[in-house]
């Protein structure tokens, strides 16, 4: 009787952290993504703003001028997430 109780409170707890942690570590990642784009997209020109461009468009021209920015695949990756998750 008592560990049912014991195990309900647990089991609770555990899905209490485990929904907190799963936010944050989202917003950790979009705030670093954000970053990222921010870092890299406005050394040449003023930063574009996500709107600008479509789902189509942003993957392309991010992989052009990320090339040029001479960024990763995994950096360019990142960019194109927070884009098209802003857009
Ligand atoms: C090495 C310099 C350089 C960097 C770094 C750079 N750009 Fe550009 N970008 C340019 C130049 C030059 C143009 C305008 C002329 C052209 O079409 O090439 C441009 C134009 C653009 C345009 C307008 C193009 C259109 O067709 O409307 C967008 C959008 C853009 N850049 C996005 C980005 C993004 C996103 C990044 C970061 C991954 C980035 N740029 C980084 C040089 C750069």
């Amino acid at each position: 009787m008592i560990s049912s109780v014991v195990n309900a409170l647990i089991l609770g707890l555990i899905i209490v952290l485990s929904i907190s942690c799963g936010g944050s570590i989202v917003d950790e990642e979009s705030t670093s993504n954000s970053r990222l784009f921010a870092a890299s997209c406005q050394s040449c020109h003023t930063l574009p703003k996500p709107t600008d461009k479509s789902d189509e468009e942003w993957p392309p021209l991010v992989k052009k001028y990320g090339e040029q920015a001479k960024l990763t695949v995994e950096q360019i990756d990142r960019i194109t997430i927070y884009l098209l998750a802003n857009n």
